[in-house]
């Protein structure tokens, strides 16, 4: 059995609005247009991939796609239907075109291995397979304005991709398209030309990406930060998360020694993937001398928000034989929460001895790791 999969990405993504077709837009680092691929390309049960490309993005779609085995690409036509009856009539001159198709939009690359296995279960047995998720809000028909139809909602479905159909039936369907058909998918054109195609299960992360704001919701970063300060100033103190806590000894420092926010500021940076404080912040820098490292914390925030990145939570591990923290750690965690603008419940931080050993042990210093999450908005 020979499976083809048809990606028409030769679309503009006019509505998401980007400088560049949405398919080249990045989500934590890999483009859809990859993401989508990859979903087929790493399957067993799929022989090759057509993707419909438009003459501009054909340069770039073939440096993204490098290495991938077993692609084809065609050019796009001005509509999906016609990207879609390039890429068949492409499959219908191979020397062995395949028994099935699935065919799916660029713009989903969420969809899982589990979609597109019952794709291919569905239609090896119906000759069609409509990938369609159930309604869950009440769906309406409406005649200039007015609701004139209630269809149950147990009848009512929003289709997705992937569809898979049987190629030859799929393919005859495709050439008999009229000039006025208009299709905006390829169940219609089966439909209307084969027979009533045959639904499965989708899922609502399969989403297809439309509009700006379909791409920000699905960016999220971890960062990791970790500092240390040793004993040793003159100071009857320690600041620790914005908290001045009473201690024999203070730690040494260009700055107010707060070896919590310097943490914290380097898993977010890290995050964003910008360079460490010591880049921001130099410690050869008179400007930083006694610093108030809340404020500079404020200053990272600036620097995540023009990266487009606002901050989701912060989780901190103290490591210090001394002072004892524990009655300071709801005042630290107010302190972070207000300075990052997150709720209290976002900062988490804990504090604990190393058991008496090595440095933190014999008491020379203190240690802090944090971790941090960032969204995109
Ligand atoms: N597509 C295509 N050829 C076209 C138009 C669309 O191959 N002439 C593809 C898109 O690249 C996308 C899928 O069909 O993967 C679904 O289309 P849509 O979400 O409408 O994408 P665009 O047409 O690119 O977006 P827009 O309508 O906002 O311009
Ligand atoms: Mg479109």
């Amino acid at each position: 059995m020979n499976i083809f999969a048809i990606i028409p990405a030769a679309g503009k993504g006019n509505r998401a609005g980007f400088s560049h077709n949405k398919i080249f837009e990045k989500l934590n680092g890999e483009s859809v247009l990859c993401r989508t691929v990859r979903a087929f390309s790493r399957r067993e049960d799929v022989s090759g991939i057509v993707l419909a490309v438009s003459a501009d993005d054909e340069e770039r779609a073939k440096r993204e796609l490098t290495g991938v085995q077993g692609l084809l690409f065609c050019r796009g036509g001005d509509t999906r239907t016609e990207s879609v009856k390039n890429a068949l009539e492409m499959l219908s001159a191979l020397p062995s075109p395949p028994d099935y198709v699935l065919i799916h939009d660029a713009a989903r690359p969420f969809v899982s291995q589990n979609v597109i296995g019952n794709c291919i279960e569905t239609v090896r047995q119906f000759g069609s397979a409509v990938c369609a998720l159930p309604s869950t809000d009440t769906t309406v028909v409406s005649e200039a304005g007015f609701i004139s139809e209630v269809p149950a909602r147990e009848r009512v479905f929003t289709l997705q991709t992937p569809q898979g159909f049987a190629f030859a039936q799929i393919l005859s369907a495709y050439r008999r398209i009229a000039p006025d058909d208009a299709f905006t998918d390829d169940s219609g054109v089966y439909a209307k030309y084969v027979a009533p195609p045959r639904l499965f299960t989708g899922e609502t992360r399969n989403k297809k990406l439309t509009f700006a704001e379909d791409f920000a919701m699905n960016e999220t970063r971890t960062g990791i930060g970790i500092d240390t300060h040793r004993f040793g100033a003159e100071k009857d103190y320690v600041v620790l998360g914005g908290e001045k806590i009473p201690s024999e000894c203070g730690l040494i420092a260009h700055s107010d020694g707060d070896v919590l926010c310097h943490a914290v500021m380097d898993a977010l940076l890290s995050a964003a993937g910008l360079a460490d404080i010591g880049h921001y912040f130099p410690d050869t820098d008179a400007q930083y001398k006694g610093a108030d490292s809340l404020a500079l914390l404020t200053r990272v925030c600036g620097l995540l928000k023009n990266e487009g990145f606002a901050v989701g939570n912060v989780s901190a591990a103290i490591v210090a034989e001394k002072p004892k923290l524990a009655p300071y750690i709801a005042k630290m965690k107010q302190n972070l929460a207000n300075v990052l603008q997150i709720p209290e419940s976002s900062v988490g931080i804990s504090a604990g001895t190393n058991e008496g050993l090595g440095y933190i042990g014999r008491g020379e210093g203190i240690t802090v790791i944090a971790n941090a999450l960032l969204r995109s908005v």
